[in-house]
């Protein structure tokens, strides 16, 4: 079973067997058939780069629907399936005028792995908002609800990629959204810009999403367009002394402080430090307009992505002595 159209590198790799989980009794059939070590769970398919044939079954989550669950004066309880796809959740949200995730507009994947790598981007984590997720342990099929505490969200980390990792399948996600008084988060910069450039001094909800939108359709490959799963690497966070060192030598690298002792660097500068911003091999390529980005041109397979992945991270410990580490799950 071709597994083409269900990841957005787009790499044409065989699954042994591909089962669509419409509703939670789909779900537990499937796993009550299967064993543990055999399953891929998928989702959108944007976070993972498939390298090679799989002797698995994929378990395609696909369940739908939101609802209501509580509402306050100033919030909103919003519970949101697994196979929800969150670009349109997004939208869902402007239109009802449901403030919290504007920032987060245009992330390809689905809400059933958004808590998974807490997805971010322009000042916004989805922690921000999330309140728990229902979730399916692979191998008992008990129920639990997961608190926002339990998820232990870090920089594109949670329990589910560390102490649960490949445990259970998340089912429903809540959020808190504003229903007014809305705590926008316009201080990165090209937000300014965006809304300057409109002339919009009070913007809405619907203001900051449409800029966000366009500041990613400017710099970001749209997968149905160029396979690619956004940032391939995390944003390395490195010690003071580290950076003193690095700043010595290359006195405009731009960084973040997290606190007294550590430092986020982007890794789209450090890649584009090494030469690599727009390289190409065979057809597996870094994009011209964001390094972090790797993209497939059509026919590369995912260990030729994986091998140019390798070679930038040697490229980058070699200039830099530091390690970048995948954002990208890298499925073998
Ligand atoms: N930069 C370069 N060259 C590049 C790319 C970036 O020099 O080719 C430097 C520039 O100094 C730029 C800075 O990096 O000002 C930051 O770049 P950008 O705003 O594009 O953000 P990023 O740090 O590269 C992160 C997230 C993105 C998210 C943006 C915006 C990670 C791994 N990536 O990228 O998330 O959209 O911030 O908030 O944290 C994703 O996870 O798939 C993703 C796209």
């Amino acid at each position: 079973y071709s597994l083409q159209q269900y990841n957005t590198f787009g790499l044409d790799i065989e699954a042994k067997q591909f089962v669509s989980i419409e509703n939670e009794d789909d779900l537990i059939q499937a796993l009550q058939q299967v064993y543990a070590s055999e399953i891929l769970i998928l989702g959108g398919g944007s976070n993972m780069l498939l390298t090679e044939n799989l002797e698995k079954t994929v378990l395609h989550v696909n369940l739908k629907g939101k609802k209501i669950i509580r509402e306050t004066e100033n919030e909103v309880f919003v519970e949101v399936c697994a196979g929800e796809n969150w670009h349109e959740f997004v939208l869902w949200c402007i239109q009802h005028n449901y403030g919290g995730i504007e920032n987060l507009a245009l992330i390809p994947g689905n809400v059933g792995t958004s808590p998974i790598q807490n997805i971010g981007a322009y000042g916004v984590e989805l922690k921000d908002t999330f309140v728990e997720c229902e979730a399916i342990h692979i191998q008992s099929l008990e129920h639990r609800v997961f608190t926002k505490a339990e998820c232990e969200f870090g920089y594109r980390n949670s329990i589910f990629k560390n102490k649960v990792k490949g445990q259970y399948i998340i089912t429903k996600v809540t959020f808190a959204l504003t229903k007014n008084k809305h705590k926008l988060k316009t201080s990165y910069g090209a937000i300014l810009s965006k809304l300057d450039e409109k002339n919009i001094a009070n913007p809405t909800i619907k203001d900051v999403a449409e800029a966000v939108i366009s500041i990613r359709q400017e710099k970001l490959p749209n997968p149905a367009e160029l396979g690619n799963s956004g940032s391939f690497f995390k944003n390395p966070i490195i010690s003071k002394d580290l950076f003193s060192a690095i700043q010595e030598k290359f006195p405009e690298i731009p960084s973040y402080k997290i606190d007294e002792d550590s430092i986020k660097i982007p890794a789209g500068w450090l890649i584009e430090e090494t030469g690599y911003k727009g390289f190409r091999k065979g057809d597996a390529g870094v994009h011209k307009k964001q390094a972090l980005v790797l993209v497939n041109y059509g026919n590369a397979t995912g260990e030729e992505i994986l091998a140019l992945a390798e070679e930038i991270q040697h490229a980058v410990k070699e200039k830099f002595g530091i390690s970048l580490e995948t954002e990208v799950n890298i499925i073998s």
